[in-house]
């Protein structure tokens, strides 16, 4: 089958011929369908220090993903073949503390698929069957292969209640973006977007936030004021891992703020603590998503109507991973996906999908 590989240390990545995997017990095998391009998979491709430090080649990458089961270990119950899966990318030992009292998304010993084993940028891949999500509410296949950064922006989003609340979300990358979309959905009174590329705010706009500023030319305060905010931000959702960002949520949070925080700084920064004390905010570290409640919430928040088809921007057959990659690295797109099907052609990138797949729809045979 064909994959996309970190041959050896060092930069970029290979389209080459390798094994189907077989299934081990308890696992299921799955045709892969779409994939989503992550920034591990760009800091993987970069080969940049993170990347150097964590990953032993030769590994298949890529961990966003959807596809049709086509095998069953015996024994694994409730997957059938056909089902339309998407996966959970952090195996967890099931052995510590927390996996054994439920809370397997605080695992202190995750295994990363497509950083640590094999992963989802090739024809096939096998994964536990508890590791699996089958999608029962119709889902596009594309929106599908998005689940995992979704799951990041919907376990943030959901940390704290939106309902009525003014939220600020600075970062509006793809995760930021479906966060957005997802505060919008639940109630949020406004929902202010930061960022500092344009393309990216226009984005914004397009799932119904109150105000998209980029905070290169206008200053959050100056936000707060075109929106007749007098107290502050209730609920902060960082999304971006700048340091400048986190600083200025934390100065234009009301007294009793709230902050979940999912952008990662590339390294340790100072932030002012005395206000953080003084206006007695909360803040909350998320790391992946729950298993599997937060699964849930968003099969449900899609059945409930919830539309993330504008944050997905650009698509390409797997052959052309390269400018997919490159699309992805620009920083100016919303989320990039890679078609694995039969179909895929290398020069068919397609910006739309066709009409037939615009249909939500349960088709086994896409
Ligand atoms: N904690 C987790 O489990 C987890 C999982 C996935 C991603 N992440 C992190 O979450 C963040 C968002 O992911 P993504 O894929 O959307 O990333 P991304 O890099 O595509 O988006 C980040 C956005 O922040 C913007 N930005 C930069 N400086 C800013 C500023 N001062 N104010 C506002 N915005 C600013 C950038 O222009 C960019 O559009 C990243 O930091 C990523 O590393 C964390
Ligand atoms: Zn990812
Ligand atoms: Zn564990």
């Amino acid at each position: 089958m064909k994959a996309l590989v970190k041959e050896k240390a060092g930069p970029g990545l290979r389209l080459v011929d390798v094994p189907e995997p077989e299934v081990g017990p308890g696992e299921v095998k799955i045709r892969v369908l779409r994939t989503g391009i992550c920034g591990t998979d760009l800091h993987i491709r970069k080969y940049d220090d993170w990347a150097r430090q964590t990953l032993k080649p030769p590994i298949i990458v890529g961990h966003e993903f959807s596809g049709h089961v086509v095998e069953v270990a015996p024994g694994v119950e409730d997957i059938s073949v056909g089902d339309l899966v998407s996966g959970e990318g952090h195996l967890v030992c099931g052995k510590c503390r927390n996996c054994m009292a439920g809370r397997r998304h605080l695992c202190r010993n995750t295994i990363g698929l497509g950083v640590n084993r094999d992963g989802a940028f090739a024809e096939y891949l096998t994964l536990p069957a508890s590791n699996v999500w089958v999608h029962r509410v119709p889902v596009h296949p594309d929106v599908a292969a998005i689940f995992d950064p979704f799951g990041n922006a919907v376990h943030t989003a959901l940390s704290f209640p939106l309902v009525g609340e003014d939220v600020l979300i600075t970062g509006a990358g793809p995760i930021g973006l479906m966060a957005a979309a997802v505060a919008t959905h639940v109630g949020a009174r406004h929902v202010m977007i930061t960022d500092v590329s344009d393309e990216r705010l226009a984005l914004a706009g397009k799932l119904g936030v109150s105000l998209a500023l980029n905070v290169s030319r206008t200053t959050i305060g100056e936000g707060m004021c075109q929106l007749h905010l007098r107290e502050g931000f209730d609920v902060g959702l960082e999304m971006s891992g700048n340091p400048a960002a986190m600083r200025d949520m934390i100065a234009n949070m009301t007294h009793g703020g709230k902050i979940a925080m999912l952008g990662l700084p590339a390294e340790e920064f100072a932030v002012d603590w005395a206000t953080i004390v003084t206006s007695m905010i909360t803040i909350k570290g998320v790391y992946g998503r729950e298993m599997y409640e937060t699964w849930y919430n968003m099969s449900v928040l899609l059945e409930k109507g919830l539309d993330l088809t504008p944050v997905i921007t650009d698509r390409f057959p797997y052959q052309d991973f390269d400018a997919a990659f490159d699309t992805a690295a620009s920083g100016r797109t919303g989320k990039v996906i890679l078609d694995w099907s039969e179909e895929a052609r290398p020069g068919r990138a397609r910006n739309e999908p066709t009409e037939a797949e615009a249909a939500p729809t349960m088709d086994r045979s896409a």
